[in-house]
């Protein structure tokens, strides 16, 4: 729970990879007690699956505050946008208020907390940060597949799609698993070099991670049709298990 000793402080907050039961009690707890919720956004019109992901749980009590952090490369884009949020959620908690920014996954995982985080510590060095982690999407995907991810002394890899693919094969090789975040756009192309590799069907899609009705499987990525390959979306994500064939 939030003491008066917590104003001042931003917790950075892990929600999970979609299903609001996956939200640890102490990230309810640090929700429905703190004055602001900052939520991050990419674009000022899309919706955030991050609110939506902890609004059943705050009873429509709490103050929510986007942030918005485009989707771009443009190093001084993104740079200032990160700037005018560590500003804005340093204003807040200046005043004395308490404040949670929410983030999918957990928050030390390929997350914009992480950029927000730095800059906080960079430029408002003053504000004490506590971080609480959260179920993280390889782990909710590998459920959601039922795949066990590792036994014994077998090895693991995550890894954001390469821009270059066909880097995959190194992971492929030297581990067990390669758990491949950031799918998206690209399915297709991952799906050529994994049947190059002859092992499309040693690889399961997993979408949309614990979302309810939203959430889909596929094990063994040959039987996928064109409008599978070319509408995976951002919440896609492809376990591959060189000695393993799922289709
Ligand atoms: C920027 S990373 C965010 C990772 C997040 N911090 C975490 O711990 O899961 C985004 C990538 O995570 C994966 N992802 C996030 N949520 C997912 C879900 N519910 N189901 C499947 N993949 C998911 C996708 O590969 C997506 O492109």
């Amino acid at each position: 729970m939030i003491r008066l000793a917590d104003r001042g402080k931003l917790f950075g907050v892990g929600i999970g990879p979609g299903d609001t039961e996956l939200l640890t009690i102490k990230a309810v707890n640090v929700l429905k007690s703190v004055d602001i919720i900052f939520s991050p956004r990419s674009a000022p019109k899309r919706e955030s699956i991050a609110r939506k992901i902890v609004e059943p749980v705050l009873n429509g009590k709490a103050e929510f505050k986007e942030l918005v952090f485009p989707m771009t490369k443009d190093k001084a884009e993104l740079e200032k946008h990160w700037s005018e949020a560590a500003d804005e959620v340093a204003k807040a908690l200046g005043e004395g208020k308490s404040g949670a920014f929410i983030t999918l996954g957990d928050p030390f995982f390929y997350s914009t907390y992480i950029y927000l985080y730095r800059k906080l510590k960079e430029e408002h060095p003053e504000i004490e940060i506590v971080t609480l982690p959260g179920v993280s999407s390889p782990f909710a995907a590998a459920a959601a597949a039922g795949i066990p991810i590792a036994v014994g002394d077998e090895k693991v890899a995550i890894v954001p799609l390469p821009e270059v693919i066909g880097e995959i094969w190194h992971y492929l090789e030297t581990f067990d698993t390669v758990i491949i975040l950031k799918v998206g756009e690209r399915l297709r192309a991952l799906v050529k070099v994994l049947s190059g590799f002859g092992l499309a069907d040693n690889a399961v899609l997993v979408q949309k991670a614990s979302h309810e009705a939203d959430e889909k499987v596929v094990m063994g990525l040959s039987k996928l049709d064109d409008e599978a390959l070319d509408n995976a979306g951002y919440l896609s994500t492809v376990i591959v298990k060189r000695d393993v064939e799922f289709a």
